[in-house]
Order: structure tokens, then C-alpha cells, then sequence
């Protein structure tokens, strides 16, 4: 009970505070700063952005001789300072360096932040620096949005120091931005001719949706530029924070890029996540960071391909890779030639990189008039993965073929059976099998299991091995 009263406490103060948030009064001024330069408000965002001693910018840096223990600079110092701290640090242009940016609400000191400095640090010797702007990343969105483009020069001007004075390569920079940090992450590369990379993680939709490419991330920023889309519906409250349109050299849009199995982005859920220490009010915009972190050392691959929409890729119809190779979406995403939207199915749970499969179930031809879901378990010699066949409620109809991608955790052998369950919602509570059929869209192996008219009651299981007779 008391969960119910607060949870509709909490509801009326989110929406307060984006109503609130979204009308805004406007603030038709400009404000300067000594170095940075100017900031306007314009007809889509009506903020100033706030004071940078406000905002607090600070750069951390990493190495694996400091991967705990980061030299911190404060971007309000005077540039002479950043060049003090910067040459008693073991910051060193043979490697690589990777530039993180959170987003909105977010900050660089704890969470999936550190944990990406930490993959990053495994994997290799990298410089890594992360750009915590928690304080201006807090307030209301349109304020947040506007504080994005003091810290972008902010950044700017940090990664121009790092290429005079400690001899840093822009060719070998990659900027990875979450959210409004993707935005901060586009327009400082925008800013320092040569930048190799920049990754964008769900960039944020609110306010940059509406904004030219020159104030957002786009595929002018750096050499190459790589996005990934996970909450790509339309802002409501709860939910699509990311933002739709290709933006990139590539753009992968895992699951569709709308919502992420796994989530459930509405209210409840999000103020239980927050209570209880979960994803909160962001689970699909999360997975964006989440998906990426896994990538950096994981053996799995998220292979990605091309296809005309999500419903054409679901449903199996996009089998092929590009000449130059299936992109491989992560750390990886630029190992291949290949540009566009790619698309690809991944777990609901982490490890989320599974191994991708086609799966057509065919009904016999007994009258059948059902509707609910399917889920499959591919069984192998000494383990089996279970994963959604169905992703929502489907009709089922005597003689019919059901078809979509499904991605398990990869199964320690080759496949020997499946195990269907259906669960019924309304109609008919039985369907019967006539046969499936399974693809390894990796391998091209094809595999037929025979059902021969086996009857599937709701909620119990049927393992299907038999590769004849049908
Ligand atoms: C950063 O430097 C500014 C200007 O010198 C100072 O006002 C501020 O307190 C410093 N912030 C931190 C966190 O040290
Ligand atoms: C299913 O297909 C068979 C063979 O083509 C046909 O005889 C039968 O009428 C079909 N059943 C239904 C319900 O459409
Ligand atoms: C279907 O499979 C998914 C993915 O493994 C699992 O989370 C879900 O609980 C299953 N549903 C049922 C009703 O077994
Ligand atoms: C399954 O287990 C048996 C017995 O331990 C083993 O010999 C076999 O190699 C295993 N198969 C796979 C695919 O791991």
C-alpha cells in the first residue's frame, strides 16, 4: 500500500516536472563566457545555459597506471593548469584514447561510466578520459540540453590541448556519448578538425530532434561515426529518449531500436526500478550503454545486417551481409566497410549478444482458431537456450507459417531439438505443429524438426527432435 501511495506521489511530481519543463518561460538573451564564447537561446531551446563554474565540469583521466586513481581536471581552470596536471599525468599519444560523456541525470563517477573505463582498461592500453559534467547534466531537461553546449566546447578546447601539448592524434580520438552526451560528443569532435570517432549511445531526442545538424550529432562530426538506437519512440514521460533517425555512418537498431526486450518502460516499472535500485524511468535508453559495454570484450559478436525496416528483418527476410562484412555493433562497428542501417535481435538478459536463428513454425492442417504466443527452446546434447518466439500475441490458423528471429545465448554444441510452449490468450488454448524450421543466420545451417500434427496445449512443453517425415 504504502508502494501504491508512492508511487502516485512520484507520478504526479514526473509529470509536474515535465510539463513544467516542456512549456518553460522563455529567456530571449545570450550569455558570454571569457573563453568559451557565447550562448543564445533559440526558437526550440528557451534556456540559457548555466555558469560554467556551475556546471563543474571535470576531466578524468584514466590509464591502467592510474585505473582507479584518475587525475581530475577542472575545466574552469585556466588552460596553463590543464597543461601542469596534464604533463604530471601519464596521459601518452601512443595509444589510443577514448572520451566518455553521460547523459542527462547521469554522472562520470560511478555506474556503467566507470564500468566502460574498466572494460576499456582490460582490453587495452588506452588513454581514457571521462567528461563529468554531473551538476549541469541535473536540472530539468531544456536546462541540461542548453548546459550541453558549453561542456561540448568545454571538451573542445580539452581535446585541442591534448593534441599541442601532449602530442595527441585527433585520427586516433574516439568520443562515446550516452544520451545528451552523444550531442556533447558530436559537437566537440565537430570542433577539432580530424576526429576519428564518434560513438553515440541512444542520442537524446528532446529539443535535438528539432535541431540542425550543426547542433547535434551527425555523420559530419569525425571520420566515422556510429549510433545506436534504443528507445526510438516518441518522448512521452517514461519512455523514448533516444531519438529515430539515422544519424551516422551507421546506425544499428538492436531490437528495432524502439524498445528492448527485457523492458518495461511505462511508470510503474520505472519508478519500481527506481526504488528498488533498478533501471528506473530508462531501461531501453540504458540498454544503448549496456550493449556497448559488452561489446568491448566480449567473444560474442553483435553481427548486424541491412534490411529495408525492422518488420521485414523480424520476420526472417534479411539474411545476407554486405560484401564488406556484417557490421559488428560496439566497440567493433568500425572494422567494416559498410554503411547504413543495420538491424539485429539481441537476449533479453545480459550476456545480451546471443546467436541469431530464423525460426519458421508451420501449423497442420487441422482448424485451429488461436491467438497468443510461442516461446522455443533450442536443445542441444548437454544444454538448451530458451527465447521468445513470439514477441507479442499472434493468431494462429491451420496450415499457416509463423516466421521470425529469435537471438539465445549460444548453445555449447549443435542444435538436436526444439521445445515448444504455447501460451494461450484468447481462443482456441491448443495449435498443432506440423514442422519447424530452425536457421543459424551465422552458419546457414538448416535444420527441419517434424511434428506431424502434434497438438500443443497451453503452457505445456513438446519437445520436437524427429527429422523425417515431414
Ligand atoms: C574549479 O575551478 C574553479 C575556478 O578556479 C573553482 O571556482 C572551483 O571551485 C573548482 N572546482 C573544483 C571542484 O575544484
Ligand atoms: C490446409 O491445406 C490443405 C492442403 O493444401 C487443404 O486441403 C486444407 O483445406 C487446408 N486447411 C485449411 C483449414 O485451410
Ligand atoms: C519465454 O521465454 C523468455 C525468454 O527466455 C522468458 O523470459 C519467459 O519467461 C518465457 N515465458 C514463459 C511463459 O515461459
Ligand atoms: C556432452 O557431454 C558429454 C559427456 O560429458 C561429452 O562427452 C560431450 O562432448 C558433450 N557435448 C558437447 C557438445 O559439449
Amino acid at each position: 500500500m504504502v508502494s501504491t501511495v508512492t508511487t502516485k506521489l512520484l507520478f504526479c511530481s514526473v509529470v509536474i516536472f515535465f510539463s513544467v519543463s516542456v512549456s518553460g518561460q522563455s529567456e530571449t538573451t545570450t550569455k558570454c563566457f571569457d573563453d568559451l564564447g557565447c550562448f543564445s537561446t533559440n526558437h526550440i531551446l528557451h534556456r540559457l545555459p548555466m555558469d560554467p563554474e556551475e556546471i563543474g565540469t571535470e576531466f578524468h583521466l584514466y590509464t591502467r597506471l592510474s585505473a582507479d586513481d584518475p587525475v581530475v581536471i577542472n575545466a574552469t581552470l585556466h588552460e596553463s593548469a590543464w597543461r601542469t596536471l596534464l604533463s604530471a599525468s601519464d596521459v601518452n599519444s601512443q595509444r589510443d584514447t577514448k572520451f566518455i560523456t553521460h547523459g542527462w541525470t547521469d554522472q562520470g563517477g560511478k555506474g556503467w561510466v566507470i564500468e566502460m573505463k574498466d572494460e576499456y582498461l582490460k582490453k587495452g592500453d588506452y588513454n581514457v578520459i571521462v567528461v563529468d559534467w554531473r551538476h549541469g547534466a541535473a536540472p530539468m531537461i531544456d536546462k541540461a540540453a542548453a548546459n550541453t553546449f558549453v561542456v561540448s566546447v568545454q571538451l573542445s578546447k580539452f581535446m585541442q590541448v591534448l593534441q599541442i601539448e601532449a602530442g595527441l592524434d585527433p585520427a586516433k580520438m574516439h568520443l562515446i556519448g550516452h544520451s545528451l552526451g552523444a550531442h556533447v560528443s558530436g559537437n566537440a569532435a565537430h570542433k577539432v578538425a580530424g576526429t576519428g570517432r564518434v560513438t553515440g549511445l541512444d542520442p537524446a531526442e528532446p529539443y535535438f530532434v528539432h535541431l540542425d545538424n550543426d547542433m547535434r550529432l551527425d555523420k559530419s562530426d569525425a571520420v566515422f561515426v556510429d549510433i545506436m538506437h534504443t528507445d526510438g519512440e516518441a518522448f512521452a514521460v517514461t519512455k523514448g529518449y533516444g531519438m529515430a533517425d539515422a544519424l551516422g555512418d551507421v546506425d544499428f537498431y538492436p531490437n528495432g531500436g524502439i524498445d528492448q526486450p527485457g523492458c518495461v518502460d511505462d511508470v510503474r516499472a520505472g519508478i519500481f526500478g527506481l526504488l528498488t535500485g533498478g533501471n528506473g524511468l530508462q531501461c531501453s535508453h540504458s540498454r544503448a550503454h549496456m550493449y556497448f559495454i559488452e561489446s568491448i570484450n566480449s567473444h560474442c559478436k553483435f553481427r548486424s545486417r541491412p534490411c529495408a525496416d525492422w518488420g521485414t528483418y523480424e520476420r526472417g527476410d534479411c539474411h545476407t551481409c554486405p560484401s564488406s562484412g556484417c557490421p559488428v555493433m560496439g566497440d567493433e562497428a568500425d572494422k567494416t566497410s559498410a554503411r547504413g542501417s543495420f538491424y539485429l535481435t539481441t537476449t533479453p538478459t545480459a550476456p545480451f549478444c546471443g546467436q541469431e536463428y530464423h525460426v519458421q513454425v508451420k501449423l497442420s492442417d487441422t482448424p485451429v482458431h488461436a491467438n497468443g504466443r510461442l516461446n522455443i527452446t533450442l536443445l542441444g546434447e548437454n544444454d538448451s537456450q530458451e527465447g521468445e518466439f513470439s514477441r507479442d500475441n499472434e493468431d494462429f490458423r491451420a496450415n499457416e507459417t509463423l516466421s521470425h528471429v529469435i537471438a539465445v545465448n549460444k548453445l555449447h554444441g549443435a542444435v538436436h531439438g526444439v521445445r515448444l510452449k504455447y501460451h494461450s490468450h484468447s481462443g482456441d488454448t491448443h495449435v498443432f505443429i506440423h514442422r519447424v524450421f530452425v536457421e543459424d543466420l551465422d552458419t546457414e545451417t538448416r535444420l527441419v524438426f517434424c511434428g506431424q500434427d502434434t497438438e500443443l496445449d497451453s503452457n505445456h512443453a513438446v519437445d520436437f527432435t524427429s527429422r523425417t517425415g515431414c
